[in-house]
């Protein structure tokens, strides 16, 4: 049986690539895991391998899709569930220029029909697979919960939707850039918890301006779940008792020594098996960056990580020489 979704991982362009999503899945065994955004089109016209290539072992993980045409998202959810994805999720959440020339993301909770046929397309070209929804809790400068109540029921009544993943802060359409409105609009948590109360069969994931396992596990009196983005990528060791604080876990929790040399053996297997498809070391670095947040030796491990000169000789071994180094620095 698949893991409910008290936690996960939110779906970052970008950043919650293959090579993130392991070393997460490293972390917590239980938690589930977003892709970045792939657009529709790219899945259909692209290679699909570029875009849906997962790792065996990161199950529970979900693929959002971006897009607003029901026959693409159609296609595109087919493809996506061919390559073993347990959910596929819709973004109606960014508010990105680009993201609006393409009349989707958060401009499409302006059409809620529209969103509806999209998910009943993509549903229906997916049967194995759970279809979701990630959204905001309006656009621009409503206030009112009424529009987020008449969103979310109406969907309710037009599709088999049962997953609400909601960012509790409005959408602005102009004026902020992606970033400013992942920060400026403010947080109205009270507007998540309300929807649960309204809908109460709904798995209703509240998202945004989470940091600390106290706060997940408040918001988990009111919610189903709770989504982590920035948080969990720079400071990923955030979720190491995850699976023990808020899944039951009784397995040993993963530790430092552990960790470092599970990931030396991916980069060294991915080293030796992709780097025809052009994987380099930089390529999974480049996340594990976060790992020794609050340790006395995070500069060293940061640096050596990101030193374009070590980085290049494409040595999967770097990373068991920084964690020397940040062992040694810590005995010295
Ligand atoms: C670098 C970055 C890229 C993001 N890309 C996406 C995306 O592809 N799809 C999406 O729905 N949200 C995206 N988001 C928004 C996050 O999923 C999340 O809703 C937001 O960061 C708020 O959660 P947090 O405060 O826990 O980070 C992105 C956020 C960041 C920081």
């Amino acid at each position: 049986m698949k893991p409910k979704r008290t936690l996960s991982i939110a779906p970052m362009l970008d950043w919650t690539d293959r090579h993130y999503r392991h070393m997460a899945r490293q972390i917590t065994r239980h938690t589930w895991l977003y892709t970045e955004m792939i657009n529709a089109g790219a899945v259909i016209y692209g290679d699909p391998d570029r875009f849906l290539r997962k790792n065996d072992g990161e199950n529970p993980v979900a693929l959002q899709l971006g897009g607003s045409e029901p026959a693409d998202l159609a296609r595109a959810a087919k493809k996506v569930a061919q390559y073993g994805y347990d959910e596929i999720n819709l973004n109606c959440g960014c508010p990105s220029p680009r993201v609006q020339k393409g009349a989707f993301g958060a401009c499409l909770m302006k059409e809620v029909d529209l969103v509806a046929d999209c998910l009943n397309a993509m549903q229906d070209a997916a049967p194995m697979c759970e279809i979701t929804i990630k959204h905001r809790i309006g656009l621009d400068k409503q206030t009112e919960y009424q529009p987020l109540e008449d969103f979310v029921g109406t969907l309710v009544a037009k599709t088999t939707c049962k997953t609400f993943i909601v960012h509790a802060r409005n959408a602005w359409l102009q004026g902020l850039s992606p970033k400013e409105n992942r920060d400026i609009p403010p947080l109205r948590y009270d507007y998540v918890y309300r929807l649960k109360h309204t809908f109460p069969e709904l798995e209703i994931i509240i998202n945004g301006g989470i940091k600390t396992n106290a706060e997940i596990a408040e918001h988990l009196q009111h919610v189903d779940g709770v989504m982590i983005g920035r948080e969990a990528y720079h400071n990923p060791m955030l979720m190491q008792h995850w699976d023990k604080l808020f899944y039951g876990e009784t397995l040993p929790e993963t530790n430092y020594e552990i960790l470092v040399h599970a990931l030396y053996d991916y980069a060294k297997t991915q080293l030796n098996t992709n780097a025809q498809n052009g994987v380099i070391l930089r390529h999974m670095v480049r996340h594990y960056l976060g790992l020794m947040h609050g340790l006395n030796g995070a500069k060293i491990w940061r640096r050596m990580l990101s030193d374009a000169k070590l980085l290049r000789n494409n040595r999967a071994e770097l990373i068991l020489e920084a964690w020397e180094n940040i062992q040694n620095s810590t005995t010295a």
